[in-house]
């Protein structure tokens, strides 16, 4: 360009500036001419591009894809409403900002926050549960301690079941709380007969008696000593071996009374050797094989954990809490069922109280709890009274068909885990094998795109099911938890040290 320099300073779309205006033109005249010639000479097939006449192949040229002039954007103000209608599907919904911060929703909502009280409250979820299926190292554990962590930083309480690895010690000791160390040798008992917290009110609201309160005591007491005998025996329970557990439980409770103390597993196996004589042959009979059955809890590699009263304190005010079966790895798996089984009956009963406040229970590891049939039922009916006691459980597993080891397909096992699965409200799907997708997509009733999501997910990226909504999130972590969560023993001593500064 020569001359004046030109005064023109901003382009409408449609105005550009008279010389460009005559280049582009020609330009035009030039393509088309091209066009023209190539047509009867240089196509020799039908369906053929024409041979480019101008510029090298590849390299810019001035103005090339910029059009001939300066585009200026005019906003269009609007309403979020109208534009979702006049570009939907571009991003999705957001939860609105109440609750925790977990990280970035990759759809476009911006900043993802979740807090499963107020979510309930908005009838948004309807079940409090929420279970996250993952591969091994895609990030699960992290996003459920960055959650504790922060929910436990905002007031709420976090209690951890059982911890097989024993990776929530670092995360509970960072924030105040206290951790009961249970496994061969470690000195520390857990009674699962203890009758737990008293609730002041009962699940349906109102207050709760004395009758009502020594009835729930019991319950739990029964279903637990069923749970082991399941475990132990790897069968139902007979009639007159659910009768004989029965009385023996009673007998068992008079003799801790008379003793001023809480009954124990011991008792109930003096109760059972005492019924062995009894004149009913089925009930001696049955007595015999329950005392033998339950002599388990108090020799080899279970001794000195569950058979006296506890030792460890549990801390109902304490913000954090958990047990840390990690002693136990290399145990019998019917050992570490029975661990779980008993850490986990015992944690309910500590916190199946409405004055507690709302709290997080974690099931870390979940599928040894799916895989006994006494636990499983024991944790689908415990789930059914979280509303009401202010829990969240939070169930972590590897994949959908880790329910599947429940049982058979139509059995009740299964139908139970299937029950389990029903009732988690939000459910957390980390990258999935591809072996294990048509299951997860059909299980779970995914979309098309949500299937082929699964395979290609980044560590940290997991897809939110919560209720009717679907969300991609990237949890996001900070220094300090990214030091603290680490599952690398590299890395612990540095935990240590970023502890405290998460305690501040
Ligand atoms: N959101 C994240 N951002 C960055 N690194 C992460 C994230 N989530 C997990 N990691 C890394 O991956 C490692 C394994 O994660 P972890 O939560 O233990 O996996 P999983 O429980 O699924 O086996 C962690 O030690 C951490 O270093
Ligand atoms: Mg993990």
């Amino acid at each position: 360009m020569t001359g004046k320099p030109q005064k023109i300073e901003v382009f409408d779309f449609y105005d550009a500036n008279r010389a460009s205006k005559r280049s582009s033109i020609k330009s035009t005249r030039q393509i088309l001419k091209a066009l023209k010639a190539a047509r009867p000479g240089e196509t020799k097939t039908a369906g053929e591009f024409p041979r480019r006449s101008w510029g090298h192949g590849g390299q810019p040229r001035p103005k090339s894809l910029h059009g001939t002039g300066m585009l200026r954007l005019r906003g269009v103000p609007t309403t979020a409403h109208t534009g979702a209608t006049a570009y939907p599907y571009v991003a999705g919904t957001s939860l609105r900002a109440d609750g925790v911060y977990l990280g970035r929703d990759l759809n476009g909502g911006g900043a993802f926050c979740f807090d499963p009280w107020q979510l309930y409250e908005r009838g948004i979820i309807s079940g409090m549960s929420m279970i996250l299926f993952g591969q091994v190292g895609t990030g699960k554990s992290s996003l459920a301690k960055s959650f504790a962590v922060r929910l436990v930083q905002a007031g709420r309480k976090l209690s951890v079941a059982s911890d097989k690895k024993g990776e929530w010690t670092r995360v509970v000791h960072a924030l105040g709380g206290s951790v009961i160390q249970v496994g061969p040798g470690m000195g520390t008992r857990i009674n699962p007969l203890d009758p737990g917290t008293r609730p002041s009110l009962s699940a349906q609201g109102v207050p709760l008696t004395d009758e009502g309160w020594a009835l729930m005591v019991r319950t739990r007491r029964m279903a637990i000593l069923v749970t082991l005998v399941r475990i132990l025996t790897n069968r139902e329970l007979s009639p007159a071996e659910h009768h004989v557990l029965s009385l023996a439980l009673d007998t068992g409770v008079q003799a801790a009374r008379a003793r001023k103390g809480v009954v124990i597993i011991p008792d109930v196996i003096d109760a059972l050797e005492t019924d062995k004589t009894h004149p009913d042959v089925l009930v001696a009979e049955a007595s015999s094989v329950m005392a033998m059955t339950l002599h388990r809890m108090t020799t080899g590699d279970l001794a000195g954990m569950f058979d006296g009263e506890t030792t460890a304190h549990f801390d109902a005010d304490a913000p954090a809490t958990s047990i840390d079966t990690s002693a136990l790895q290399g145990a019998s798996p019917e050992a570490a069922r029975v661990v779980n089984a008993c850490s986990g009956a015992w944690t309910e009963a500590m916190v199946t109280t409405s004055d507690g406040g709302q709290r997080l229970v974690i099931y870390e590891e979940g599928w040894d709890n799916i895989s006994s049939e006494a636990d499983l039922q024991r944790m689908v009916e415990s789930w059914k009274l979280a509303r009401a006691y202010g829990i969240f459980n939070v169930l972590i597993l590897h994949k959908v068909s880790d329910l599947n080891m429940a049982g058979d397909h139509g059995s009740r096992m299964a139908a139970m885990a299937k029950s389990l699965l029903a009732d988690a409200d939000v459910k957390v799907i980390y990258r999935q094998d591809r072996s294990t997708l048509k299951l997860t997509g059909d299980e779970l009733d995914l979309s098309d795109r949500e299937r082929s999501l699964l395979k290609h997910l980044d560590k940290g990226v997991g897809l939110w099911r919560l209720g009717a909504s679907s969300f991609q999130v990237k949890n996001d972590l900070t220094r300090v938890e990214l030091a603290l969560f680490n599952t690398d023993e590299r890395l612990v001593t540095a935990a240590k040290a970023t502890s405290e500064e998460l305690r501040v």
